[in-house]
Order: structure tokens, then sequence, then C-alpha cells
């Protein structure tokens, strides 16, 4: 351990877990020439004494912090005004003091108190460590390790004095924010002061119950989880409740009045709102397990960074499914939250996307369960029933969502605004504004029409014909949706035929929608009924195994029951213009979408001139087709498909670099792309790609090492989970070779 950092001496005031922990750790790790203690406890000054904590102790209190450079307070947050009035009188005026209370507006109180309110010498601290346990033989040198150490300096605090202080919880190893005071005993208050006052409260309930000893004899694991802190000492706790009682009675009101809402429930057998509460603490417990685990993505997404080893594989072989269409399952939370009844969902994508607008109707108060095993069951509120989110509704990678709920939101009541990742922060949301503006909802964007996107509440909304001016079934969804709350009469007309799912389904919850030719036309004024829907596979991931199929010779699958949609088939349309191998078996009407089971055997393709009208019905398909096309025979090109420049990375870009690097010959263009296949004796070279962050690039550069010559290494692919989670484990087990390296996909 390095001696940079040395404090010659340190006084440590209260002889306890905390303080004993802090000087234990710095002595070990050789920060401090000399550690002097005082205790109110005789017995504890030689404890820590005999265990080599404290080099000398002192009843007399001044004698122990006389010269101190750095002075510890680690006493009960009432106690802390007597001791600052003891040492005043012995401390030196280049002396730094600290302290490690749970609540920081009392102590500031207490210095100001005792050595006026400009006093530049004491650090407020907080270190967010400890157990139940207390005393000098508790002391654990590794206790502050990667844990948090909020420091709630003033402006009138030294820096030199904050600097001191600072050094040493990084000595130790923690991680130290700052805070301001009430901010801190607001959060404090929360987080940590009522988890103990209701632990305490609920095991003297039960203490004092006759029958308290089959209480204690048959409680397990729940009540010995939820009470363990109540073991921690009643002193301490007493000063706390006194010392932030303000913010601990709101805190408490709060929960008291959320717990009597939940009595409610139970009493009146209101089962659907006994889940809404269940449900959205489960989740909220399961993403703060993953940031206690340092995995979670915190706000804004930081996704640990994953990279894929794709080396060359085998022929693919099997009958399998890949998993649920995003589209689709999108739509089912929407129009399920928004329909009269029990919706019942199966084949739900559990992906990032489709779960962040999950996530977001239950910010707005719809009861979800699920999912499980792809099945959603969502309770609609009808579609006047949403409620205003606490906060911003963030929609990470997902910007279906965002389109979407932006038409959606325009007609509610309460005003929403709608975040997400690095990339989504990037994609324009101009598209979907204009219109919603001209139907006469309040809409911002942030510069350039980019995310953020504030809705406010409560606008008339006045029904529009609108011509899309590019083909997006996002913009045409987000009018239509829009439209449901719109005076009148709603219509779009598209330039090319895009994705129908959002007409198909609102019919299928039984909701009145005219498509005449490109022109589809909603009224306000209907409802919506809940229904059954039965997810088809996502003919989007279902494209990365039709394209690692046809290139790679003997490889011969079938996809099952894959949705087969007319306006999402260009990838099959292409792949077969391009002389692929591929049957569509076995077509079925499922809930209203056509299915089908897709058998591909190898075949050598060969180039062609994509026709444009194809593009709208693969535009989420190109990053594979571009694959399937440097394996071709000859020259592809692809042209009109602009929009390919403005999906979650620029695809022509991310391709045609990727493709470069590992010697393909390819060159973007405005609106599209000219790749030079290798042909039949051709194969991938080695190399680094950059996804972009793209689930679809790094899966279509997966999906190409099958037909590789050396490992094709691909950077950040995290986002694969936006929609296609198991993607490597399917991919291998079909005969792909994909190792990932770093997080924990
Ligand atoms: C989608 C529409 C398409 C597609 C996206 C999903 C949808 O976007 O790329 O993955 O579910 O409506 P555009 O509308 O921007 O073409």
């Amino acid at each position: 351990m390095s001696n940079a950092f040395r404090i010659p001496h340190i006084a440590v005031v209260g002889l306890g877990l905390i303080g004993c922990s802090l000087v234990k750790a710095l002595r070990v790790r050789g920060c401090v020439e000399k550690i002097t203690g005082y205790d109110r406890n005789l017995d504890s000054m030689e404890l820590a004494l005999r265990e080599n904590i404290i080099d000398q102790y002192n009843e007399d209190i001044g004698d122990v912090v006389r010269g101190a450079d750095l002075i510890i307070l680690s006493v009960p947050i009432l106690a802390v005004r007597p001791v600052l009035e003891m040492i005043a009188p012995h401390i030196s005026d280049t002396a730094v003091i600290t302290d490690v209370g749970s609540v920081k507006g009392s102590v500031a109180e207490d210095v100001a108190h005792v050595f006026g309110a400009e006093f530049s010498r004491f650090v407020l601290g907080h270190p967010i460590a400890g157990s139940e346990r207390s005393g000098v033989l508790s002391a654990d040198e590794h206790l502050y390790v990667h844990h948090k150490v909020i420091l709630t300096p003033e402006p009138h605090t030294a820096h030199d004095a904050l600097a001191l202080v600072r050094d040493t919880w990084c000595a130790v190893g923690a991680d130290v924010e700052h805070m301001s005071v009430s901010h801190h005993d607001e959060v404090l208050a929360a987080t940590s002061h009522l988890p103990h006052l209701l632990a305490y409260s609920l095991v003297d309930t039960l203490a004092n119950n006759h029958e308290n000893k089959e209480i204690f004899n048959y409680a397990a694991g729940g009540f010995r989880d939820f009470t363990r802190i109540a073991a921690s000492s009643p002193i301490m706790w007493r000063d706390i409740f006194a010392a932030n009682k303000d913010h601990i009675l709101k805190t408490l009101d709060l929960f008291s009045h959320d717990l009597a809402f939940l009595r409610t429930a139970i009493e009146q057998g209101d089962s659907t709102t006994v889940m809404g509460v269940l449900t959205r603490a489960k989740v909220a417990r399961d993403h703060f397990s993953k940031i206690l685990a340092r995995r979670a993505y915190v706000e804004p997404m930081k996704t640990a960074s994953i990279s894929y080893i794709a080396n060359p594989g085998r022929a693919l072989s099997g009958s399998f499914r890949v998993p649920g269409d995003k589209s689709i399952s999108h739509r089912s939370i929407m129009l399920g939250s928004l329909a009269e009844g029990t919706t019942e969902v199966s084949g739900f994508l559990e992906g990032e996307d489709s779960l962040a607008t999950l996530q977001a109707f239950r910010d707005m108060g719809v009861v979800i369960e699920g999912p499980h095993r792809g099945r959603v069951t969502i309770h609609g509120v009808g579609l006047h029933g949403l409620q205003a989110p606490p906060n911003a509704l963030y929609l990470g990678n997902s910007g279906t969502s965002m389109r979407l709920l932006a038409g959606l939101m325009a007609g509610q009541a309460f005003d929403v605004e709608m975040t997400g990742d690095e990339s989504l922060s990037k994609r324009p949301m101009g598209r979907v504004a204009d219109p919603l503006a001209l139907m006469g909802a309040g809409v911002e964007t942030a510069e350039a029409g980019r995310p953020p996107i504030k809705v406010k509440g409560g606008s008339q909304l006045k029904g529009i014909h609108y011509d899309l001016p590019m083909a997006s079934a996002q913009v045409k969804s987000c009018v239509l949706l829009a439209g449901l709350y719109a005076e009148g009469e709603t219509s779009v007309t598209e330039p090319a035929p895009t994705r129908d799912h959002t007409e198909r389904m609102l019919k299928g919850f039984g909701y009145d929608v005219d498509v005449n030719g490109s022109t589809v036309t909603v009224r306000s004024g209907g409802k919506l009924t809940a229904t059954e829907i039965d997810v088809p596979s996502d003919i989007s991931s279902a494209a990365f195994f039709m394209v690692g199929a046809s290139i790679m010779p003997g490889s011969d699958i079938t996809l099952e029951h894959v949705g087969i949609n007319p306006t999402r088939v260009g990838v099959i349309n292409i792949l077969k213009a391009m002389g692929g191998n591929i049957e569509v078996l076995n077509e079925r009407e499922v809930g209203g979408e056509p299915v089908a089971d897709i058998r591909i055997r190898s075949a050598q393709l060969k180039g062609i001139h994509i026709p444009e009208d194809q593009v709208p019905l693969a535009i989420d398909e190109f990053p594979s087709i571009f694959i399937a096309a440097a394996c071709a025979e000859g020259e592809t090109v692809l042209t009109g498909a602009e929009e390919l420049r403005v999906k979650e990375s620029d695809r022509i870009q991310a391709m045609v670099d990727g493709l470069v690097t590992i010697g393909v010959d390819a060159k973007g263009t405005e609106d599209g792309a000219i790749i030079q296949g290798f042909g039949a004796n051709g194969s991938f070279g080695g190399g680094e790609i950059d996804s972009q962050h793209d689930h679809r690039i790094a899966m279509s550069f997966a999906m190409a090492s099958l037909r590789g010559s050396a490992p094709i290494i691909i950077r950040d692919c995290a986002n694969v989970a936006t929609s296609f989670p198991g993607f490597v484990e399917l991919a291998s087990n079909a005969g792909a070779a994909i190792g990932i390296e770093g997080g924990d996909a």
C-alpha cells in the first residue's frame, strides 16, 4: 500500500464500529503515524489499545485531541454538541474535524453553535456503511471498501480541510460523493431512517404480542431479513430519530398513507391493486439488486461493455424459435393498458426495448403482471385511465416506445417527459412532434428535434389528415394513436406500405379502423376491449438466421412460428431474389397476424439491385442483408434507403465500415450502398468491428463469422439484449462459435 498519504496524528472520539474501523483501516494502509482515542467508557479505550486500534487514550478528552491534525467524531448524534464544547479549548488552529453521523443538519447547527457560523475546519461526513454490530471488537478494516461516503461541505468549508477528509476516506477504499446538508437528510430519512424505524416498531409489536414465543419460534427468513437492523444501537437511533425529526415524519406520513391504501385493497379483496403494488415493488427491488451487484444501467443507460469474439462456425442446423416480435410486443402493452378488461399476452419479447414500454405503463399506474416466460397479464385502465408518472419516462434505446408514446401522451390530461439512452437521444423526433403540433398538442423537443420530448397534458387535439413525408410505421402509428383522442377523424397516407401492426391490433381490440389503399383513418370516441395476444416470433430476429443459413454451405434450419405479415417480408423476398433457398411452410393466422415456419437451406447467392419497393418491408433487416450481399456472386446495389442513416446507428456507415474492415469491397452512398460480393470461394477476413452500440449491427457481424477465415471481434454488443435476449446461446446451439467477453450477458 502506498504511504504517500500520511497524517501525523489522528484523534478518534467514540470507539464504536464506525470510528474504530476507520482508524484501523488507515493504520493497516500506513496512512497515520499516531492515533489517540477517547470513549466515555474506559473498557472500550482499554480494549482499543489492546487491539492496537489506538496508540494511546486518556480519560481527559482535551489531552486526546490536543495537537491532532484530524479529529474524527464518532459519537451518537446528540452527543456531538457536548463533545464539541469539551474539545473546543484544546484543538489547534489547523486541526480539521469531521464526523460520521447519519444526520447532517443537526451537526451543522451544533458546529455553528460551538464554533460560530463561519467555522471552516469542520467537514460534515457520513459513511454509508456499517452493520447491526457495534463496539471495538467489530472493527473491520475493509468496512468502507467500495462503500459510499457522503460529504456535505458548506460554502464556508475550507478547501484544505475538505481535501484532507476526502483523501482520508479515499485512502480506505471508499467512493466519496458530495451533497447538500438538507438533501442528505431528506434522502437518508427515506433510505435508512424509515427502514430502521419500521424494523424496531415491527419487532416491538410482535414481541408485545402474548403469542410472541410462537412468533419467534417460527419466524424464518422474512422476519429475520426484515428486522435484522432492529438489533442496532438504540441510543444511536434514538438520537437520529430526534435529530432528523421533520424529514422522518414526512416520509413516515407518506408510508402510512400508502400502507393504509394497501390495507384497504386487501380488506376489499382488490387483488389488482395489491398486484399493482407488489409488481411495481418487485421491479424496483430487482433493479436495486442489480445496482448493488453493479450490473444495472443507471441512468443514463451505461451498459457494461460486452464484446463478441466470433470465430468461424459450422453449418447451421436445427429447428428452433427466435424471440417474440418487438413491434407487436410494444403494441400489446400499449393497447392492453388502454383497453377495458384484462389482456393476456403470450410470446412477449422480454428484451430491453419492450420492457421499457412495459415499465413506462407501470409508471403510469397500469398493473402489469409478468413477464414470465413470455406471458404478461395487463389490467387495462381504459383510454382515459392512465395516471401521471412520478418521473420522466426512461425509454432506454427504444425509438418505437418514444415515438408511439408521444402520440398517446399528447391525448392525456397530464404532462410527461420522455428520455432515453445516448443513442436514442440522437434520433430525430421532429418527425412525430410536427404532426402532433398540427393536431394541437403541446410537444417540445430538445435542440434539432432530439429527445427528451416534453408533452403538455390537457390539450384538446383535433383530427388531421397527414401525408407522411417518409415511409415510417412509427410516425404513422404515433398519429393514429393520437387520433384516438382527437376531435373528429384522423387519417394518414403513407408513401409506401409500412408495417401495419397498429392498425391490425386496434381492430383486434375492437376499435374501428378504415384502411383504404395507402390511407388509414380512425375516429375518436371508441373504446378498446381487452383481448388475447399470441406474439409471433420476430422476422427481424429470424433474418439473422436466414442469412446465416443461406451463406454457410451445408446449412439447413427451420425457424418456427415466424410472423410473416406482408409488410415485413422484404427479407424473404430479397433473399429469394438473390437465389436464396427459402420455403415458407405451414402458413396460418394467429390473432390476426399471419405466421409460418420457414426452412432455409444454404445457396449460392447472386448480387442484385434491390427493388426500392422492398426497402420499407425489410427496413430493419438491411444489416444482415449486407452480409448476404458480401457473400454473393457479383454486385449488390441498394438505393432509396436513406432511413437507414437514422436508426439506432447510421446503419449504412456502420455496415460499410465493418465490411471494409473484414476485407469486403463496399461503399456507402447517400441513400444506400454498393457491395461487391466475394462469391463461392471467398470468405470474410478477421478484424475488429465497432457495432456502434447497435444490436442489429452486432448480430449481423456475428453471422458473418460463419463464413469467416479468422475471428471477428465485435465491440459494444450489450444492446443485443434490446431485441434478442439469448442470441449468442441460440446461435451457438445452431452452429455459430461466438464467445462473449466482459459484462454478464
Ligand atoms: C417500427 C418501425 C420501424 C422499424 C422499428 C420498429 C415499429 O421504424 O425500424 O424497428 O414498430 O413501428 P420506422 O417507423 O422509423 O421505419
